[in-house]
């Protein structure tokens, strides 16, 4: 199954497509300055002497930094007129209008015209050792045929597909099959339930949902096609899905099921790219927040491709022909922008990862990073921390003098997950570059060495804000922090091309989220501490949104589901430090008066709620049941007292994570590592 679509040599460039290549190949004879050689989009910027005058001007003058950067770095079938037009005290955010081009034809024709054979994507399999490559020409080909099939089932420009499928080739081909027709993708990350889909579907408005018959993770079969099934039930949006088939076995069709991959076979793989504009809709990807809601953030073509390709660039130093190993799922940011976007805008072979960091063994990262000789390894701090327990031999074992860049992101990297990463999985070789962003931003913002590869390196900070990014401190009073050895609200002061545009369908809240709490400013939801020298490094979430495993998650969204439970009057969850997953789990619930059931009983029960309506990892790791919650005169629950219980209960206990071994609990550690 799912082979490479054929070898047929029938691939022509199309008009639109051969348009946008000439303009591509038409950048050669600028004038090089010195900061050329570092970064050659900016060869027009002769005066500018150095990384960190580059940097300097990138933000005091950012209009001609992106769009110098912006000319270079994409192929444009018709260029832009305006830079930006962003007003962020009224959340408005428009890049580069005026230009059209296609994102399917920046990611693939570009390259298949130059380097056809070029290894696009090596699918990782779950099995070990089974891995499957495929070139530009054969992912150009794949994505055409699925471009075709989904305009022949009546998908239009302006349209959203829901992609809920396991890390593979042919969610690839699908995500840059709607960029290619210009329909909107909505990937839901496959470890959520059918109510999350659901939910994620209805509000997306998708009436096509692209799916497998089965998935299979740490050698276990996921029935997906089966909670696509459960979840469709209650959209009735939705006309048709497209079932690919990852295992053998059949699964029951219904009327609106269609056969993926015998429907491809017969479409053409010359698929003519619609012709998009800057700001026309790339993707929706939801994301907790501090209700209980999930939000649809929205993401357009040029600034969103531009930032990731940039990013992916220079923060993990990725140079031609490099292998780049980004273990996250195509469910999250980290595998839209570093899996799929960034890499390939950039020409580069990118890693499919679909199994587990240990499975069948807690060597599989590294046995990977020999066999596909990898350069760049971009994974999770909860991963790190939980392979840093099985012990130095596993990394040992297998030869890493492939790897160049050891990359971090999704939570903060703890001192010894750092010094292990850099010392045994490096050898003390490698940088560590911890990546701070958010499904916002689109790209990293703030990274140890977006400009300049020898720059100094402190374990465990983001530290250097990325070309074009302007980060500020603001306090409680909503007065900016101009000094350092400072805390603060973390603020971007100035617009990015890759910051979402909006949330869908709600704008207002999109304003009220980002740009209401400190006017003027983007606000990120996180708290920041700039050292002495200037660097910045993430305290942590200031709203009530936790980081499970990387994984982000609205404790609003937690307590919704527990709440539902007829026994439950009400309940308050929190985060709490837990030494594998980052923050784990706790609910304080009060029962409703007069309730006489055993609290282990009800505990499991509101426990597979959790799992059930949202996903494996927001269930509970402590329920604890409480008489009343404290609160103020006004009713609201203070979350704060409770924290502080919880934290004195852990210290008085002990280290309760060594209860909950997450290696017994299989989904949560395979929904939850290497993912984010
Ligand atoms: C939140 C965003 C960005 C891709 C993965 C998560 C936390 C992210 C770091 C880091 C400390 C981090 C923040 C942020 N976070 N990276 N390097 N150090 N915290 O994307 O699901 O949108 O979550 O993850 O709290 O706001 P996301």
């Amino acid at each position: 199954m799912w082979l490479p679509c054929g070898c047929t040599s029938k691939y022509v460039a199309s008009s639109f497509a051969r348009r946008i290549l000439a303009s591509h190949l038409h950048v050669s004879g600028r004038s090089r300055c010195n900061v050329a050689a570092f970064m050659p989009e900016a060869a027009g910027f002769e005066g500018v002497s150095g990384r960190a005058a580059l940097r300097e001007l990138s933000v005091s003058n950012s209009e001609s930094f992106w769009a110098a950067v912006a000319r270079h770095r994409l192929s444009w079938s018709i260029p832009f007129h305006t830079v930006q037009d962003c007003d962020l005290s009224r959340g408005k955010i428009k890049w580069f209008e005026g230009g059209k081009l296609n994102v399917s034809v920046n990611c693939l024709d570009r390259h298949v015209h130059t380097c056809p054979e070029r290894v696009a994507l090596i699918w990782e399999r779950d099995e070990r050792g089974s891995e499957m490559k495929y070139t530009y020409r054969e992912l150009l080909e794949m994505t055409c045929r699925v471009g075709n099939l989904l305009r022949r089932h009546g998908v239009k420009r302006g349209d959203c597909v829901t992609i809920y499928m396991p890390t593979c080739p042919l969610a690839v081909a699908s995500m840059l099959a709607c960029a290619r027709i210009g329909a909107a993708h909505n990937v839901v990350f496959a470890g959520f339930s059918a109510d999350a889909l659901a939910e994620r579907i209805r509000d997306a408005q998708s009436s096509t949902v692209i799916t497998v018959n089965q998935g299979v993770r740490g050698g276990k079969v996921i029935e997906l096609k089966k909670t696509v099934d459960t979840a469709v039930e209650s959209c009735p949006t939705v006309k048709q899905v497209f079932v690919a088939m990852r295992t053998d076995n059949p699964v029951t069709m219904t009327a609106r099921d269609i056969a993926m991959e015998e429907e491809m076979l017969k479409e053409d793989v010359v698929c003519e790219p619609a012709v998009m504009n800057s700001e026309d809709v790339l993707f929706l990807l939801y994301t907790s927040g501090s209700t209980g809601k999930p939000k649809g953030l929205v993401h357009t073509q040029a600034g969103y491709l531009l930032y990731a390709a940039l990013t992916h660039r220079y923060v993990f130093s990725y140079h031609d022909g490099d292998v780049f190993g980004c273990v996250a799922d195509i469910g999250w940011i980290t595998g839209h922008s570093y899996v799929v976007y960034g890499p390939l805008a950039n020409g580069a072979t990118t890693v499919l990862f679909e199994s587990t960091p240990i499975y069948p063994d807690p060597g599989r990262y590294w046995d990977m990073v020999e066999r596909l000789k990898i350069n760049q390894f971009y994974g999770a701090p909860t991963a790190i921390r939980l392979l840093l327990k099985y012990g130095d031999q596993w990394v040992n074992k297998y030869d890493r003098s492939t790897l160049k860049t050891l990359g971090s992101v999704g939570e903060p990297i703890n001192t010894e997950a750092w010094e292990w990463y850099h010392r045994v999985v490096g050898d003390g070789r490698c940088p560590v570059v911890d990546t701070w962003w958010q499904t916002e931003t689109g790209g990293i913002c703030i990274a140890p060495r977006p400009s300049d590869p020898d720059a100094e390196i402190v374990p465990g900070m983001a530290m250097r804000p990325f070309f074009g990014i302007k980060p500020v401190l603001i306090d409680t009073e909503g007065e900016l922090l101009t000094s350092n050895n400072t805390s603060g609200a973390l603020c971007m002061a100035q617009p990015w091309p890759g910051m979402a545009r909006t949330i869908h369908n709600n704008h207002q809240r999109f304003i009220e989220t980002y740009f209401q709490p400190y006017p003027g400013y983007f606000f990120t939801g996180d708290g920041a501490y700039r050292s002495e020298e200037g660097y910045y490094q993430i305290t942590g979430r200031l709203d009530d949104v936790i980081n499970v495993s990387g994984h982000r998650i609205g404790t609003a969204e937690i307590e919704d589901v527990v709440n539902q439970c007829p026994a439950v009057a009400e309940s308050a969850v929190i985060g709490y430090t837990h030494s594998i997953k980052g923050q784990g789990v706790y609910a304080f619930v009060v029962l409703k008066k007069g309730i006489d059931v055993k609290e282990a009983d009800l505990s499991r029960q509101l426990n597979g709620m959790v799992s059930e309506k949202i996903a494996k990892y927001a269930s509970p790791d402590f329920i604890q049941f409480a008489q009343r919650l404290p609160k103020t005169r006004s009713g609201k629950i203070m979350r704060r007292v409770l924290r502080k219980v919880v934290e004195s209960d852990l210290e008085g206990l002990g280290d309760l994570s060594t209860l909950d071994d997450p290696a017994e609990d299989d989904w949560s550690i395979s929904d939850s590592l290497g993912q984010n």
